[in-house]
């Protein structure tokens, strides 16, 4: 079966003169892993993403079919399938956002380092046709471990000469979207009114909530924050247990990515003031941590991350965690760089 977009050329050519006389200006975006469960409704969402006028939907099996179906939505983006290797530079070409939740996710029992052997080889490739397709594009890794697969995406591009740390993002976003619901919860608060800073990493207790930070300013007891911190950090596992074999978290996590993807585009078209957390290459000197990748607030911008905001003011509570946070996330950088250096 051909992707629709082959066979229907003559259509979309003269869409395509359409939009390059400026009918529907946008940026184009390529999601990797888009037949998956966190790719379907995240190529969904996107695809009623105004921001977006092109959109590649490329995976190792399935891409025509969920490419044909999301192509009948009556939104402005143009839709097209690539499948397998062979079509992963024709994916790649000419994008400015490329989303990345492809591989395999946990099952009960497992964490998110358990993925690593397939995972990491999994980006890898990816990450060798964007440093040779679209190596100034933006890239937002969803698949796990983040907290190695950033790292070793870091690495794939330092070698192909294409390296720009204000590009690469690992999205920690649904640590981000659960807190502001938890700690909603506990507060009685609509959670659109909520901002919770989520630093650290994406994984366990490199999961690191700020919740003296939370706006509006508010003030937790003993058992709250025992309470939200654990449950932030096992939000994951929450979803993995209650699925029992099924898959871990697709549905919050395609919002969480269209959420932060969104930040993205509105930062690439030069909105001011875009700040989101994510998991992105780091240093002491501006108020971090001395690891080289870290979760931090940062502004988004027409090049990216444009400004890596400091930890700020933390509690004893929250000092704790940082150090626990720190130990397990320097391993876990390690591991990601020793795979593409070994
Ligand atoms: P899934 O198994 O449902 O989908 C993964 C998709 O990736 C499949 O369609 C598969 O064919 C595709 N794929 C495999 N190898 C590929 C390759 N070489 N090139 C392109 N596509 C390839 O898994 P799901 O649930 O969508 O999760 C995907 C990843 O996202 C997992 O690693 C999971 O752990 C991670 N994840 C990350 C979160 C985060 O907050 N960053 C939250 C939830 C999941």
């Amino acid at each position: 079966l051909l992707p629709p977009n082959i066979q229907m050329e003559g259509c979309g050519l003269r869409r395509e003169n359409c939009r390059a006389k400026g009918a529907a200006p946008g940026f184009k975006v390529a999601v990797l892993g888009a037949a998956g469960g966190i790719g379907q409704p995240l190529a969904m969402l996107m695809k009623m993403n105004p921001l977006v006028s092109v959109l590649h939907l490329y995976d190792v099996v399935n891409s025509p079919g969920v490419t044909a179906d999301i192509s009948h939505m009556d939104t402005g983006a143009v839709v097209r399938g690539f499948l397998g290797q062979s079509q992963l530079e024709d994916a790649l070409t000419g994008m400015d956002l490329v989303i990345i939740p492809a591989g395999v996710p946990r099952k009960p029992g497992m964490t998110r380092d358990d993925l690593f052997n397939i995972n990491a080889s999994i980006v890898k490739t990816l990450c060798e046709g964007i440093a040779k397709c679209c190596p100034n594009a933006i890239v937002n890794l969803i698949s796990n471990p983040v907290n190695s697969t950033v790292p070793i995406a870091a690495e794939v591009f330092k070698k192909a000469g294409t390296f720009d740390p204000k590009r690469l993002l690992g999205v920690t976003m649904l640590d981000v979207v659960r807190a502001n619901t938890f700690v909603a919860e506990v507060l009685g608060l609509d959670p659109r009114d909520v901002d919770v800073p989520v630093v650290g990493g994406h994984a366990g207790v490199t999961i690191l909530p700020l919740l003296s930070q939370v706006k509006p300013p508010c003030a937790f007891n003993a058992k709250e924050i025992d309470y939200l911190t654990n449950r932030i950090q096992n939000g994951g596992t929450e979803v993995v247990e209650a699925k029992a074999g099924a898959g871990s978290a697709t549905l919050s996590m395609a919002y969480a990515a269209v959420k932060f993807a969104d930040a993205c585009l509105r930062g690439l078209r030069g909105d001011a003031g875009i700040i989101q957390c994510a998991f992105v290459a780091s240093q002491a000197s501006i108020g971090v941590t001395e690891l080289p990748f870290f979760a931090s607030k940062v502004r988004l911008g027409r090049s990216g991350v444009e400004e890596v905001h400091p930890l700020g003011p933390l509690n004893e509570y929250e000092r704790d965690g940082l150090e626990k946070a720190k130990k397990e996330l320097e391993a876990s950088i390690q591991k990601g760089v020793s795979f593409i250096r070994k």
